[in-house]
């Protein structure tokens, strides 16, 4: 049967919100059929725990595609067998434009829109591609870090704050040089840079109820004008920056050919904007390095928390993921493991990915359409539209993700390595935007969970089981606490 063309009319709550769309939906409903939806604009704030229900209950009505009308506009939401038409074809549906939208990270910093573009590439190549030049620093500076914030044992509650200073340190050395992520500021503002933005991302647009992106353009002033913690945590970047690019440049000249450069994204970065004269633009390179922040600490700290909570939410996996740190411990033959040993952990790689699998968002990934578009189901969608994918959905299939998807199976993946990119396993995304640092962090996440899981007995307070909240359609890491004891037979 043919995809029917009806009439769809969504009313909100609040009468003076009405919004009437034209729409195809499933061939289910019939012709005639008008559908009223009595829908709050503060759904994802009031309907906080019941987002899951809600959007299975419009999946089961409705079918795999349904709209929804959210802060004055139409959201189209995809599941597991059109998100990947969405995801591959970039010339119909756009990422970076919808999401710039809401996080217009390019105008806060007065730059052209698409100014950090060659960002991802560097990242992909010159740090995930080239693992083994990282793998002694991560080691060392995560065990450093480690014994600092945790050291002969101690209880994180909340844990993601910890975690986001430990996981700071690599990064920093990764990204700027091993000398920068001995100096606590700057590790700082590492750790916490985006985790910072989260209560001005939060502000729920109400403005775009009066004109569409009235929202976007109030945040640009908000970040412009005002202080806020983007501004500070610039200002420590600029200022830590300054030295070590004016040392760096000097040797660059007095070298020449013979200059060897550091192992680093920061060094990248220098080559990649540098003038003739041996000059480079400090608060270029400053935004750059505060854009590879944003993508980098907060995504990897909520994971290592996710996945510690995982390993202490499930007593009867430990003792074969710990046999199989122990057995690495023993091949151990000079102070640190090489990148294929770290590769080696192979049930420690599917515990991760599991988890990656079962505490991503609810709903993620927004693109704007940028023509109409006829999906392979038939239904269309108009130019302009919001289409979102059910992430869950997709991460929650039996038939991709294999028996009892709901329950969490720490050897599901062995052999399916987390940071390969498949269409049903989007927690790096897929296609052209898939996350270019997802070696790195995999790597970096299972290095910090072989030496935390080696070195402590893990439990929860008061043995209470974490569950990740969920505010709105997002998930966030849980803030139970977690009590590291120092094992004493290691
Ligand atoms: C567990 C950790 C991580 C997860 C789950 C993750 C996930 C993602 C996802 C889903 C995207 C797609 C777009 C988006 O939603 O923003 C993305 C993009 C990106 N990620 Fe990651 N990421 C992680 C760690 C990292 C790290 C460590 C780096 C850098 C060292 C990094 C660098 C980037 C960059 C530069 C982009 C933008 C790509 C583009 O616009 O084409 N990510 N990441």
């Amino acid at each position: 049967m043919d995809p029917q063309y009806i009439n769809l009319r969504i009313y909100t709550e609040n009468p003076c919100v009405f919004c009437q769309d034209n729409f195809f939906v499933s061939p289910k409903v019939k012709t005639d059929e008008t559908l009223s939806m009595f829908f709050s604009p503060l759904f994802f704030l009031k309907k906080k725990r019941n987002t899951e229900k809600f959007l299975a209950k419009c999946a089961e009505e409705y079918g795999e595609t349904f709209s929804l009308y959210i802060f004055g506009k139409i959201e189209t939401f995809v599941g597991s067998r059109l998100s990947p038409e969405v995801f591959k074809n970039d010339k119909d549906f756009n990422f970076d434009i919808a999401f710039k939208e809401k996080f217009p990270m390019e105008a806060f910093m007065d730059r052209a829109d698409k100014y950090f573009a060659p960002l991802p590439r560097i990242i992909f190549t010159y740090l995930s591609q080239q693992l083994p030049s990282y793998t002694e620093r991560v080691q060392r500076t995560l065990t450093k870090a480690i014994n600092e914030q945790i050291g002969d044992g101690a209880v994180l509650q909340p844990p993601l704050k910890t975690f986001q200073l430990i996981i700071a340190r690599p990064i920093a050395a990764s990204l700027l040089g091993e000398e920068l992520s001995e100096d606590k500021e700057l590790v700082h503002t590492v750790a916490y840079a985006s985790s910072d933005f989260i209560p001005f991302l939060s502000i729920p647009p109400f403005l775009d109820f009066i004109y569409p992106l009235l929202h976007q353009k109030f945040m640009i002033l908000l970040f412009k004008v005002f202080t806020n913690p983007f501004k500070v945590h610039r200002e420590v970047i600029k200022r830590k920056l300054t030295p070590v690019l004016e040392k760096r440049l000097n040797d660059m000249k007095r070298d020449g050919e013979s200059y060897v450069p550091p192992v680093d994204i920061l060094q990248k970065l220098i080559e990649l904007i540098i003038e003739d004269d041996y000059k480079v633009d400090i608060d270029i390179l400053t935004d750059y390095v505060i854009t590879a922040i944003f993508a980098a600490t907060h995504t990897t700290s909520t994971f290592l928390t996710n996945s510690t909570h995982k390993f202490a939410n499930h007593p009867e996996i430990q003792k074969e993921l710990l046999e199989e740190q122990e057995r690495l411990l023993k091949n151990k033959s000079g102070p640190y493991y090489t990148s294929e040993q770290i590769d080696s952990l192979v049930k420690l790689d599917s515990f991760f990915k599991e988890t990656l699998r079962m505490t991503t968002s609810i709903v993620f990934f927004e693109h704007k359409a940028l023509n109409p578009y006829t999906f392979s189901s038939g239904h269309q969608i108009p130019k302009g539209r919001h289409v979102t994918t059910r992430l869950q959905e997709v991460h929650r299939e039996e038939e991709s993700q294999g028996e009892n998807p709901n329950e969490f199976n720490f050897l599901r993946h062995v052999g399916a390595p987390a940071p390969r990119v498949e269409k049903n396993f989007l927690a790096f995304s897929f296609g052209k935007h898939a996350c270019p640092g997802r070696y790195f962090a995999t790597s970096e996440i299972k290095t910090a969970l072989h030496f935390l899981l080696l070195n402590y007995n893990i439990k929860t307070v008061n043995d209470e089981i974490a569950i990740p909240q969920i505010k709105g359609p997002y998930r966030f890491s849980s803030d139970v606490g977690l009590v590291f004891e120092k094992r004493k037979d290691i």
